[in-house]
């Protein structure tokens, strides 16, 4: 096990329910999580809705590197490394808009929208025809769309996008359904919303895999009740009240889901407030839903991570975010903010104002988890606090059992309540990784 070369020889070890504190604060651990972690698995890297018309382009990231998502003429979709094939510069340098090509701003190469090398100054005087421009394009990655969701990879060798899935893919399916249950049905708004945090990205990546104990946490947001129904804490999903098993959903790649399975349909319970228009819009997609998905539509997910930094919220806040490794003690975060398609404007509006008010580095709640991330980051990495494990014993024991709901999963393992269950398959994949 090659991280026994790291300062540490139990980085993780979640069948016991422990975990090192040295794979959150060690930049040897940090750069082969780069290779092992990262490098293998695919990333997600946007939505179709933000490439509307041909020439349109989005940067985003794999990994650490910039990437340009780019829309081509006859409407492909193409993800290039945003670096220079003559001497790296970043060929993109806005965060979005139309393009018919990329000339770089160092000595003017200029690229197509499929990476295509296209110009070359001086290129018969000084080349005298010998530089052979195909083998010289932007690096292009491998592309997966899926129910409008982007992913890429620059792994050739990695298996295709809905293998790297398994069962995941119902979940991330189950993502991009509006309201209503219609596939494909969400459309980004406005820019991606980015920060960066002082602290490892595995804090918000294990967070979202289903870190149910930390209600204690937003308790001051509860009390506030910032959910748009005012009625029950900050949580939409919280209005409904009839009565479910809060699911912890892992798959052996490592992508966790955190749901609640109702024990019957739930009758329309508003989520939305007192403005008409948005509970009518609910209401009626609501309705659209369980005629759609039958006795699925018992299952309301609340969130989840495809493995290893894309994570996402579901039960009324449809959000996707990556963390953006920047180094072993900071973070970057990427937020995508999703509205249905078809709905109207002040339902739109109305999910926008919510989603400024409970994420991202203004909403009430991720300051909670912020401040919980970036504090724990500096208690564990003193050299002595960092000598000893954390604990991820929670509810260890606990036998997946058989579901009835079939369609939950023949390779995932569901456990119900509190547990760190989903944290645990998180940190099994990682280990496998960094093993390897
Ligand atoms: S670095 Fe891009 S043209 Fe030289
Ligand atoms: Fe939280």
């Amino acid at each position: 096990m090659r991280l026994r070369d790291t300062a540490d020889a139990t980085a993780a070890n979640p069948a016991e329910g422990m975990v090192s504190r040295e794979i959150f604060s060690s930049e040897t651990i940090f750069a082969q999580e780069l290779e092992r972690v990262f490098a293998p698995s695919w990333a997600f890297v946007g939505h179709t809705s933000q490439l509307a018309a041909d020439g349109d382009y989005v940067l985003s990231r794999v990994g650490q590197e910039s990437v340009i998502v780019a829309r081509e003429r006859g409407g492909g979709i193409n993800v290039l490394l945003n670096s220079c094939r003559h001497r790296g510069m970043p060929v993109c340098r806005y965060d979005a808009g139309n393009a018919s090509a990329f000339t770089c701003s160092y000595h003017a190469w200029s690229f197509d929208l499929d990476g295509a090398l296209t110009g070359v100054p001086r290129l018969n005087e000084a080349y005298h025809g010998e530089l052979d421009r195909s083998q010289w394009g932007l690096i292009k990655a491998r592309v997966a769309i899926f129910y409008g969701s982007i992913w890429a990879s620059f792994d050739e060798t990695a298996p295709d996008f809905e293998t790297f899935l398994g069962d995941m893919a119902y979940y991330v399916r189950d993502l991009m359904q509006s309201p209503d249950g219609e596939d494909d049905g969400y459309e980004v708004i406005g820019g991606i919303v980015k920060w960066r945090m002082p602290c490892n990205w595995k804090f918000g990546a294990e967070n979202f895999t289903g870190d149910h104990y930390h209600n204690y946490s937003h308790r001051s947001v509860d009390r506030l009740k910032i959910s748009l129904s005012g009625k029950a804490s900050r949580h939409p999903l919280a209005a409904i009240q009839t009565p479910f098993k809060f699911l912890n959903i892992a798959h052996p790649g490592g992508h966790t889901v955190r749901a609640n399975l109702y024990e019957a349909l739930t009758d329309y319970q508003s989520m939305w407030g007192d403005e008409p228009e948005v509970d009518a819009y609910f209401r009626a997609a609501h309705d659209k839903r369980q005629k759609r998905l039958g006795d699925r539509a018992r299952l309301i997910t609340r969130g989840g991570v495809v493995f290893p930094n894309m994570h996402y919220n579901t039960g009324g806040r449809t959000t996707i975010g990556i963390w953006v490794p920047v180094s072993a003690a900071e973070t970057e975060v990427w937020r995508w903010l999703f509205v249905p398609r078809e709905a109207p404007q002040i339902v739109k509006d109305t999910l926008r104002h919510f989603y400024l008010r409970y994420g991202g580095p203004a909403g009430m709640t991720e300051q909670d988890d912020m401040e919980n991330w970036s504090a724990a980051q500096r208690g564990t990495s003193g050299v002595t606090a960092r000598k000893f494990p954390f604990n991820f014993q929670l509810n260890i024991n606990e036998a997946h059992r058989a579901w009835p709901e079939a369609w939950l999963g023949a390779d995932t393992m569901v456990t119900a309540g509190v547990s760190e269950h989903n944290q645990r398959s998180f940190y099994t994949r990682w280990n496998e990784l960094m093993s390897a």
